[in-house]
């Protein structure tokens, strides 16, 4: 509806959410330029209409109660409506469908790093499932980052020690652009991304480990965007969760947590993801990706009720790909 005049200064519209998301900044545009004609046109009419006359005096004006009324209750009420709209979009693009896809991403000084279910890790190329909900999972190993995919309108700070995430349904299949929108040191503006949107057959086949054929940036041809190289995917080495397990075997934790709910000097992994923990000083905390890693790196922060202080603290034993695989295992546990 609005986004018809001004289409042509936005970007390409990759995602549903953008489209959501052009309605609104294009409703604003709009009616800041309605207001901008009205108040500046309506000033210089007034201006030039009773300009100093010689011999003219000016009436003595006091108040208008229906006036002031007016430029009150139209404002109030279209602020209201941009509040409304806005928080709407606002919620469509924070809250991520529960069976979205997860990628886990890691920021650095100077490049991106994907991580997938399956085990394959990509650099520079997020490659996801077209028309289907993807939500990314994203940490620093140092300074913070932002992530932002111009044509799906989403931007979110990567930060270090925790987990900030965005989700998306790209609905143009291609490439698309990344940027880091953060200054991260010398080579931020050189810290650059492409999402890669594949159609169904695409993503069976990269899933599956074969090569496929060049992928255009999104809305031109192979040949306009002379970019033709060829994109091989890594195998599927060990799953993220196998990968998880792993690490929990390796790095000691199988000695004091176990997997099947049974009590042993921690609190079994099982079940615990999603669900509230009550801790010794009464208060609780529902289980997600920044409680984990708290627990991993810094034990002591919050203790299970039922439980003493006995777990060393994990910071900086455990780097981020790792910290990715052990999160995704104990989610997985049911
Ligand atoms: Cu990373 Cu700027």
């Amino acid at each position: 509806m609005f986004n018809l005049a001004i289409s042509g200064t936005l970007p390409l519209q990759g995602s549903d959410i953008a489209v959501q998301w052009d309605h609104l900044y294009s409703f604003l545009i709009w009616i800041s330029a309605f207001f901008f004609v009205l108040i500046v046109g309506g000033m210089i009419y007034l201006a030039v209409k009773y300009r100093r006359r010689s011999g003219v005096k000016s009436q003595y004006i006091t108040g208008n109660h229906f006036l002031e009324a007016l430029w009150t209750i139209i404002p109030t009420i279209l602020l209201l409506v941009i509040f409304g709209w806005g928080y709407k979009v606002y919620n469509n693009m924070t809250q991520a469908p529960s069976d979205a896809y997860e990628i886990r991403v890691i920021g650095k000084q100077w490049l991106w790093q994907f991580q997938y279910d399956d085990g394959k890790s990509t650099i520079g190329e997020l490659y996801v499932p077209i028309n289907k909900p993807v939500k990314l999972i994203m940490t620093s190993e140092d300074v913070i980052h932002s992530f932002f995919i111009p044509n799906f309108r989403v931007k979110q700070d990567v930060v270090p020690g925790m987990y900030t995430s965005v989700w998306f349904e790209a609905n143009v299949p291609g490439k698309h652009q990344v940027y880091c929108t953060e200054y991260c040191g010398t080579a931020h503006s050189e810290m650059l991304a492409k999402v890669i949107v594949l159609d169904d057959q695409q993503w069976d086949d990269w899933r599956a480990g074969k090569t496929l054929s060049p992928i255009p940036d999104a809305g031109k041809t192979l040949a306009e965007s002379g970019s033709g190289t060829k994109l091989t995917s890594a195998t599927a080495p060990v799953s993220l969760i196998d990968q998880g397990k792993a690490l929990y075997e390796s790095k000691g934790c199988v000695a004091c947590h176990s997997l099947d709910g049974s009590k042993k000097v921690g609190p079994s992994y099982k079940g615990v993801f999603g669900h509230d923990v009550e801790f010794v000083d009464g208060s609780t905390v529902k289980v997600d990706e920044n409680y984990i890693r708290e627990s991993i790196e810094n034990p002591g922060a919050k203790i299970v009720k039922g439980y003493t202080p006995t777990m060393p603290a994990f910071k900086g034993l455990v780097n981020e790909t790792e910290m990715n695989a052990l999160i995704a295992f104990i989610k997985s546990l049911k």
